[in-house]
């Protein structure tokens, strides 16, 4: 994926952007030659502001959404500079990466049915980890995702998300 226009800010500081990615470049390492995913990707998120990003199949939109929530997976090897809340993400280190995912970053996963643990009650999963501790239903709570609706799903990961996002 590469950029194309956007809003650019000069600047960091109080009124900065939240999510500022400069020149955003992920290869995948494989048999064959690395597979360039996202190539030189710029943009800007502020505060109360909502970024779409939209483009054809494989273009490179999760990968660049992974970047940005420094859930690459180890096969891929991330360049340019990715500032989250004030932190660079591409040269962090593992732990405060994981207090930047705590605390900062919520992540919708594209697939919820996948994303949700099949053999574990949903409301353990949204109560789960360090930032998690809601009033929902307690009948739903006690459910497993195959009795959900794919809509119920993935407003149970919206829900692990936006408690992340509040706390
Ligand atoms: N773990 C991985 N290992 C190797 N290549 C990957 C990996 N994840 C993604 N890719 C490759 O990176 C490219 C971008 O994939 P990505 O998932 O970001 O696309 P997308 O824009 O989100 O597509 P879609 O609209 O289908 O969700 C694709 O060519 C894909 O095959
Ligand atoms: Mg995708």
């Amino acid at each position: 994926m590469e950029s194309a226009g956007g809003r650019i800010a000069t600047g960091a500081g109080p009124d900065g952007p939240v999510v500022s990615v400069r020149n955003l470049t992920v290869t995948f390492a494989g048999s064959g030659r690395p597979v360039a995913a996202v190539r030189g990707v710029d943009f800007d998120v502020f505060a109360n502001e909502v970024l779409g990003i939209v483009g054809e199949s494989g273009s490179g939109k999760s990968v660049t959404a992974l970047a940005v929530s420094a859930l690459l997976p180890n096969t891929a090897r991330a360049e340019g500079s990715v500032v989250v809340g004030g932190t660079e993400v591409i040269t962090a280190s593992p732990e405060r990466l994981r207090r930047l995912r705590g605390d900062d970053v919520g992540f919708v996963f594209q697939d919820p049915a996948t994303t949700l643990n099949p053999v574990l009650p949903v409301g353990r999963q949204i109560t789960e980890g360090p930032v998690a501790h809601g009033t929902l239903p307690a009948a739903r709570a006690r459910q497993y995702p195959h009795q959900f609706s794919g809509g119920m799903r993935q407003r149970a990961v919206i829900a692990m998300a936006w408690r992340a996002a509040r706390n």
